[in-house]
Parts: structure tokens; C-alpha cells; sequence
């Protein structure tokens, strides 16, 4: 039985898809407000609870074989101090109660660069220090941004030919398709050299963010309109919102972080994953074009 966190998220819920396409037991880790019928479609068990609660995260690993933790902080969840950083530790104890095989735990790439503004870049760093030292069997996957991301950003541009890009259109990314990420995460149990490892994920290729409108324009076929605001709008918002809620101000780090910095991986780096997961990593366009139905 493989247990899911997160499992209504945009990863944890293509990781519940591909485990039941390989036709494995799974557990959904489920808020009760959140939209799960999906997954008891798809034939997964529903653990109703929330990620706060010690007694919840307990229940859910009994006879847990696997925990794949993909959830995360959001506008609805708590902070990433109760999300990312308290709920992952609750859920290493409660593996190891339960002698969990293998633990496998969505990380950032660039956690291990000391990000000091942002709290999730941190939750994840400590988190992963935890695992490693849990005595549990583990892998850590690190992905850049989610393909899966863009896609209302896709449907915004067929309609408008509009982009909005924040900050420096030179910086570099390698944008994973969160369908080969949700493969990774529901391979890493059982596959042997993916024991007590830590990987850097990313896509085939590495893009600047100037080219996600020129792929945009190629593939619904429109010349793009870029707006291109400074870094400095979001520090604007930021001294702002951090007059009425410190608490929101914080949260911004994570997203400023993101902005300023390059998140890609090296062609070594992919070539391991490609390797050792035995898949083919999917681009950007082709990731795109399956979801908008343009090939
Ligand atoms: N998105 C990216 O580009 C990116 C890049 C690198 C790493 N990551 C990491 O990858 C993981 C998955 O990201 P994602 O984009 O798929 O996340 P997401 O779409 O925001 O989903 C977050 C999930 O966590 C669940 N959750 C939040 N608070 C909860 C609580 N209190 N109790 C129970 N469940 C709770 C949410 O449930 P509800 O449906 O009830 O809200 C949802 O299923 C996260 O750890 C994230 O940090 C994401």
C-alpha cells in the first residue's frame, strides 16, 4: 500500500494516476473540502484528514508499505512552518512507527542553497536533513517548476496572446513535465538505485524565460504580446502587504525567491534520471501540446 500526500494537488494526483495505471494499492491523503472523487474513481483509498493533525497523519500510515509526501503549503493549507516543515516531520515519525519500506519526499531544486527569505526553500532543507538521519529508507526528489504550472497560463494566451513575465526574461529553468516527475516519485520504492538518493529533476532542456512565450506562440500559432514588470513590482507589493500581514509578506519570500533565481538542471543531472527512472524526459512543447490538444 502506498500512501499519498498531497494527492489532490497538481503532482500528487498524477502520482495516484500512475501508481493505479500500474494497478498499485493506493491511500489519498484528503482534506474533506478538497475535489477527490478522482482518485476513488480511479480505485484509491480516501483517508480523510488534515496534514495538522498528528492523530490523522498516525491513522493514515497504518499498514503503509510506501509514503510519497507531495503535498504543500497553498492560500487554504497553513503556513509552510505546519505544511512543509511540521507535517513532513509528523509524517517521518509516524513511517517509522509503522515501519515504513521507503519514504519518498518532494523537495525544491535549490533547497540546499540557503535561501534566508524563503520559508518553504528552508522547511524542505530541514526536512530533508530529518529523512536522511530518520533511519527510514528514502529518496528525495529536488524538481524545478512544474510544467503543470503554465497550463492556465497556456489557455490565458489562446485567448489573449497575452504573457506576463516578472523579472529578468535572461534567467534559466528547466521545467519538468509533472507527469515524468509523478513517474519518478511512484518508481523510487522499488527501484533499486534510487535508494538513499538525492536528485536534481528537471526537464530535457534548459530554456530562458524569455522562450516559454515563443513556445506558447508556436503552438497556438499567435505572435506573443510580452509584459515584462520589474522584480521590483513584487518587492513593491510586498512592503505593502507586509504593513497589514506580516504572515502574507513572508509567504512572498518563497515566491520572490523563485523569481530571482535560475532553477535548472545540468545535462549529467538529467541524464541520471533518464537512466536510472528508465524514461524518455518529455520537453515543455510536447508537455504543453498533449494538454491543450494541439499537435
Ligand atoms: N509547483 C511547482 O512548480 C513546484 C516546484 C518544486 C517543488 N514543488 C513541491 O512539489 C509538491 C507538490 O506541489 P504541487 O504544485 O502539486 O502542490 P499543490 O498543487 O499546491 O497541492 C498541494 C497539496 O497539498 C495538500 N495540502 C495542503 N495543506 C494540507 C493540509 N493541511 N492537509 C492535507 N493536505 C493538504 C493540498 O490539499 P487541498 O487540495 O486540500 O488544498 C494539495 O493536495 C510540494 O511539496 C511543492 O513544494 C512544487
Amino acid at each position: 500500500m502506498y500512501l499519498v500526500t498531497g494527492s489532490t494537488g497538481g503532482l500528487g494526483k498524477r502520482i495516484v494516476r500512475s501508481l493505479r495505471e500500474r494497478d498499485q494499492a493506493v491511500r489519498a491523503f484528503v482534506r474533506l473540502t478538497s475535489r477527490y472523487g478522482e482518485l476513488a474513481h480511479r480505485g484509491a483509498e480516501i483517508a480523510i484528514g488534515d496534514l495538522r493533525e498528528c492523530r490523522d497523519i498516525d491513522r493514515a500510515c497504518q499498514g503503509v508499505q510506501y509514503v510519497i509526501s507531495a503535498h504543500g503549503s497553498n492560500a487554504s493549507s497553513g503556513s509552510a512552518q505546519a505544511i512543509d516543515y511540521r507535517a513532513n516531520l509528523d509524517l517521518i515519525e509516524a513511517a517509522k512507527a509503522a515501519r515504513v519500506e521507503h519514504f519518498v519526499f518532494i523537495s525544491v531544486l535549490g533547497a540546499d542553497r540557503g535561501y534566508e527569505d524563503a520559508p518553504v526553500f528552508k522547511a524542505k532543507w530541514a526536512i530533508e536533513q530529518a529523512l536522511k538521519t530518520s533511519g527510514l529508507n528514502y529518496t528525495i526528489l529536488r524538481p524545478s517548476g512544474f510544467a503543470s504550472n503554465l497550463l492556465p497560463l497556456a489557455e490565458q494566451f489562446r485567448q489573449t496572446g497575452i504573457y506576463l513575465l516578472v523579472g529578468d526574461p535572461q534567467i534559466r529553468t528547466s521545467i519538468v513535465s509533472t507527469d515524468d516527475l509523478a513517474q519518478m516519485a511512484a518508481v523510487a520504492p522499488i527501484t533499486e538505485a534510487a535508494r538513499n538518493q538525492t536528485y536534481a529533476v528537471g526537464g530535457p532542456e534548459v530554456l530562458n524565460r524569455a522562450d516559454i512565450p515563443k513556445i506558447f506562440g508556436k503552438i497556438f500559432n499567435r505572435e506573443p504580446i510580452v509584459i515584462n514588470p520589474p522584480l521590483a513590482t513584487v518587492d513593491a507589493v510586498r512592503t505593502v502587504l507586509g504593513l497589514v500581514s506580516p504572515a502574507a509578506s513572508n509567504a512572498i519570500g518563497t515566491f520572490r525567491t523563485l523569481l530571482a533565481n535560475e532553477f535548472f538542471c545540468t545535462p549529467a543531472e538529467t541524464e541520471i534520471l533518464e537512466t536510472q527512472f528508465n524514461l524518455k524526459l518529455e520537453t515543455l512543447e510536447s508537455f504543453l501540446r498533449r494538454y491543450v490538444g494541439i499537435y
